[in-house]
């Protein structure tokens, strides 16, 4: 029987998402993405070689998968283009191998400009977001006057859709920003030729997918971010604009409910976020200033906490299980894969955060807003550390007991198994303890 499988991160991101698909496609004949855009940023090692993936899904590497993007992803092709260059300079050929929906919304230069535009006018309430027009390009496709991968074929009817839209989007950069407005005859010939590139590649990634459910083919979904920055269920405003949850995965694919048969849930052994936004178990440390806390310094240093994207340092913190237990239940995760236990090898004790103290209450359900999520002080579970490298450890029983312990304790907390334990970004240190594809 063939099985369809969805990876999701459980946190703000960063879980280490890439890396796990691109283990687990030695099993599929297909990857598909199913929200968000080149925000993510998915770091894939193998033998020592890195590559960043933004927008291609991670199982570019692997010769024999095919890469589908889903119509639930928002689509730069300034930004794809881009990526494939990098990959065909590093030896590898995706052109044949990725095919995009024609319902993929298309990122557009205004849209870069009105994310800049907006995060500048927030000022000191800045969501921080990647820059790269995410949240803009989602806006036109729920106001329905967005341009998507299909138009492109159609140069006239673009021309024309386009006119109407830019002169909208014009309007409120010169007026409400008071910032240049874009030359339509510039913009309209930059996508005109990015277009054929792309064009090619279009097919109905929707058919795709059931074409190989039917052939009893392997299908894994890569989600992108995390749980708690979908635009529903995360700390919102301080999310991204897409579902990040599993859900998304039916809905921006076109693959059916009753067609997912496991999801693995991308736990990192702490908590990091990049951004801005309520974050209760950070240990804040400023690397600008090195000040701050010493074990979030520590986190960030062994665990290279910057942003795959942007580069910006990523803020670092305690696992916070009142945060992953609710985004389990919104992922209906059927397993954990726990990441970068490594990173916690040298600390003499360990936090967990079980519950939040919020108004002098304790609680053990995330806050609905911002502003509680802000106030909310974390209550800790104490383990001991153990003080050894994990770093590619081989099998279960060869951790350190302490290790295995605080393994244990996230399982208890979790009433989840951990199916993957990753102790190292490359691609061979992880321990496939119960592989997802498997019966
Ligand atoms: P993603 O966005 O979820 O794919 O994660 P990123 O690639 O943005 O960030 C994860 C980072 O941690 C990358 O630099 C990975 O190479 C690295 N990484 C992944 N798993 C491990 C691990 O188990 N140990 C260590 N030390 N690094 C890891
Ligand atoms: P991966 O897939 C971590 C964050 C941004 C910002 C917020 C909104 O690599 O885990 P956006 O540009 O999406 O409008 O920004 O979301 N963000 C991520 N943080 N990992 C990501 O992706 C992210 N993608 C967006 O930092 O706080
Ligand atoms: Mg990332």
């Amino acid at each position: 029987m063939s099985k369809n499988v969805v990876i999701i991160g459980t946190q703000w991101g960063d879980e280490g998402k890439g890396k796990v698909v691109d283990l687990i496609t030695d099993k599929v004949s297909s990857v598909v993405r199913f929200q968000g855009g080149h925000n993510a940023g998915h770091t894939l090692v193998i033998d020592g070689n890195k590559t960043v993936l933004h927008l291609i899904p991670s199982g570019i590497l692997r010769k024999e998968v095919e890469c589908l993007i889903g119509h639930g992803v928002v689509l730069s092709m300034s930004a794809l283009i881009k990526e494939l260059r990098e990959l065909s300079i590093s030896g590898v050929e995706a052109y044949s191998r990725l095919k995009i929906s024609p319902g993929c919304p298309l990122i557009m230069p205004y849209h870069v400009a009105l994310d800049k535009a907006r995060e500048l006018k927030r000022g000191k309430v800045a969501i921080g977001t990647t820059g790269n027009g995410i949240g803009p390009a989602y806006e036109d496709k729920v106001a329905r006057r967005g341009l998507r991968v299909g138009d492109l074929l159609n140069a006239d009817i673009f021309a024309e859709k386009l006119k109407e839209v830019m002169e909208y989007h014009n309007f409120v950069l010169t007026n409400y920003y008071g910032i240049e407005e874009l030359n339509y005859n510039k913009v309209l010939e930059e996508i005109l030729e990015q277009a054929q590139t792309v064009i090619p590649m279009i097919i109905d990634v929707t058919q795709q997918i059931h074409q190989h459910i039917a052939n009893n083919k392997n299908i894994l979904f890569e989600g992108a971010q995390g749980a708690l920055l979908d635009i529903d269920q995360g700390t919102y405003p301080f999310v991204t604009s897409s579902n990040t949850t599993s859900g998304a995965a039916v809905t921006g694919s076109g693959v059916g409910v009753r067609n997912i048969d496991y999801v693995l849930g991308i736990v990192k052994s702490y908590t990091t976020r990049v951004g801005g936004g309520p974050f209760p178990t950070e240990l804040v440390y400023d690397i600008k200033t090195d000040k701050g806390d010493a074990t979030g310094k520590m986190l960030g240093t062994i665990g290279h906490e910057f942003g795959a994207t942007t580069g910006r340092q990523r803020r670092c913190g305690w696992l916070d299980m009142v945060t992953l237990k609710r985004s389990f239940n919104l992922n209906s995760v059927t397993g954990i894969c726990l990441t970068k236990l490594d990173v916690l090898d040298s600390l003499d004790s360990i936090k967990i955060c079980v519950a939040y103290e919020l108004n002098g209450k304790e609680v053990i359900t995330p806050p609905y807003s911002a502003q509680d999520y802000a106030k909310a002080k974390p209550v800790y579970i104490e383990m001991t550390g153990w003080n050894t490298s994990t770093i590619g450890i081989e099998s279960f029983d060869s951790l350190p007991q302490q290790a295995q312990d605080y393994i244990r304790k996230i399982e208890e907390l979790s009433n989840l198994p951990i199916d993957i334990l990753s102790t190292g970004p490359d691609r061979n240190e992880t321990l496939i303890l119960n592989h997802p594809f498997d019966e």
